[in-house]
């Protein structure tokens, strides 16, 4: 491939290293020398040898679009001198506005690609474009630095060595490497070739933030990444936490969505109801996520991530709770969701569309599902081909009475579905059906996440008109709960009229 003349940035005085990292190889006013970058290796900041390299340049390719299921991000492709092709991931306003959201991202095959659960790293690149695409603006700067530097091979060395008993710091130290081999040399050429010289950067590790201030770029804030831990990484993390310095305590912390008590309230009162006998309809939890501006979606209904990694969490358990869960066409066909219990232990619940006219498209993720057929609730009016169709491909159709708006009945649909076995059912959107389940006092349980954010986008509910002040449901005794940077409300709904709302 061809490249772009290399581009020489000058480092302002401003940018010099601070805190007195500089050990030497660097003028005092920056960190030029005969236009050259003094790297050396650089670690926790410090430079230990102040070596001449070349600087970074953008490899002669069009930016390309890069649509990722959070959205759609720009790519541009630089050529570092260590000879690897490095990957700035990208979206938004870069120049105007607050310090840019940025996260230096190390490769990590098995994790980003594998999906390895020896480490977090898949998850923390899933959730760093999630916060980018929220933030509508921001930068993931994919740096070719497999195994914190050391190479795939020597990782998987050290993984054998972490398996008789080393961590991964004393496993790298037995490999004759560094705990920590990585340089953010290019990481701050690229940023500053992309015209950023001020961040918020998302990280755990102040190393980084270290070695980015120490190459002139102004970290503003750092911003935690937390992912809560899982059994197979948990010793790496607390290794890292440890002996790393990561900061893993931050409010997004793994506590936050572990076993407290609130929380364990709110999970033994499913399961009370669980075991309760037969009733007329299951016992129904309403769970969704908005904005702190009230909004469930974006504009234009499109998808929008907004819960945080850690309430993500704690959503999948909820939803390994519950027996059935429920969404409507409309969810569907914006999201095209798999409504499976992927980022905690337990089972999938049954999956549940409710679609009056069966606008179901054939490659719904929900017909790949990995252990149930998907149930798509319609009425009489469905075309008979479509129905045949979608059985066809894995589907079951529910033919449901109609409501007086000609959809599917919710009443006469969760008497059908408690025939069924759905014992608790988790409704989790969209809006048209919250609006009604809401509307005709479906609902026995509210679980809310409420996400730091202000979208602007669509309103989690349709306005009502006309109603009485006697007829707004009130959550009795709320429980609040932090998950991560989100808070989860919780409660039983009452009714200034009826009395708390229940599973008949
Ligand atoms: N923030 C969150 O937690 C969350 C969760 C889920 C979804 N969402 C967002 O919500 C948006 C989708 O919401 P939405 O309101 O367009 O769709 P929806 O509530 O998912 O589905 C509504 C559709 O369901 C069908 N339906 C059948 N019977 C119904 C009944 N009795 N009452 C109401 N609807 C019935 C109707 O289509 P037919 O008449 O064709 O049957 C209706 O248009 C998406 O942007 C999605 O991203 C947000």
């Amino acid at each position: 491939m061809t490249k772009h003349a290399t581009s020489k940035h000058a480092m302002p005085h401003s940018a010099a290293p601070q805190n007195g990292m500089l050990e030497s190889g660097m003028t005092e006013s920056g960190t030029l020398q005969n236009g050259a970058l003094q790297t050396g290796t650089l670690h926790n900041g410090v430079l230990h040898n102040g070596t001449p390299r070349n600087d970074i340049s953008r490899l002669d390719v069009p930016c390309a679009r890069m649509p990722i299921d959070v959205g759609d991000f720009q790519t541009a492709v630089f050529d570092g001198f260590d000879g690897k092709e490095h990957v700035a991931l990208y979206m938004g306003e870069l120049h105007d506005g607050p310090p840019l959201l940025v996260r230096l991202h190390s490769e990590c095959f098995t994790g980003d690609v594998l999906g390895s659960r020896r480490c977090d790293c898949g998850e923390q690149l899933a959730e760093s474009m999630r916060r980018v695409a929220s933030a509508g603006r921001g930068v993931i700067l994919y740096l070719r630095q497999e195994g914190r530097g050391i190479g795939l091979a020597e990782k998987l060395r050290a993984y054998n060595l972490q398996d008789q008993g080393l961590d991964t710091v004393d496993a790298n130290i037995r490999l004759g490497h560094l705990p920590d081999a990585r340089d953010y040399g290019v990481a701050a050429q690229i940023l500053r070739e992309l015209g950023i010289d001020t961040v918020q950067l998302l990280t755990n590790n102040p190393t980084k933030v270290a070695g980015l201030t120490g190459y002139g770029i102004n970290v503003a804030a750092r911003v935690p990444l937390v992912i809560p831990p899982r059994p197979q990484n948990r010793d790496y993390l607390h290794t890292k936490a440890e002996r790393m310095g990561h900061l893993l305590d931050a409010p997004a912390s793994h506590d936050n969505v572990a076993p407290a008590p609130a929380m364990d309230a709110l999970f033994d009162l499913l399961e009370h109801h669980r075991a309760q006998p037969m009733t007329a309809r299951p016992f129904v939890t309403l769970s969704y996520a908005q904005s702190l501006d009230g909004c469930a979606a974006g504009v234009e209904d499109r998808p929008l991530a907004i819960s945080g990694g850690a309430a993500r969490c704690f959503t999948h358990r909820l939803r390994a709770a519950h027996d059935g869960i429920l969404v409507g066409i409309g969810t569907v066909l914006s999201d095209d969701p798999s409504l499976t219990v992927r980022e905690a232990e337990g089972h999938h619940p049954q999956p549940i569309v409710v679609d009056s006219r069966l606008r179901f498209p054939i490659d719904a993720k929900l017909l790949s599902h990995p252990d149930r057929r998907v149930w798509i609730a319609t009425t009489h009016r469905a075309d008979p081909q479509r129905v045949q169709r979608l059985e066809a491909l894995g589907a079951e159709v529910l033919i449901v009475p109609a409501d007086n708006a000609d959809r599917v009945d919710l009443v006469a649909l969760m008497a059908q579905l408690r025939q069924r076995g759905v014992r608790n059912l988790m409704i989790e959107g969209g809006g048209r059906i919250l609006t009604q389940i809401v509307n005709r006092q479906l609902f026995d349980l509210l679980v809310l996440t409420v996400a730091p954010l202000m979208v602007g986008g669509v309103p989690a509910f349709a306005p009502r008109q006309g109603l009485l002040r006697q007829q707004h449901t009130r959550i009795a005794q709320p429980r609040y709960l932090p998950v991560g940077e989100d808070l989860v409300v919780w409660g039983r709904p009452q009714r200034a009229d009826n009395g708390p709302g229940g599973a008949a």
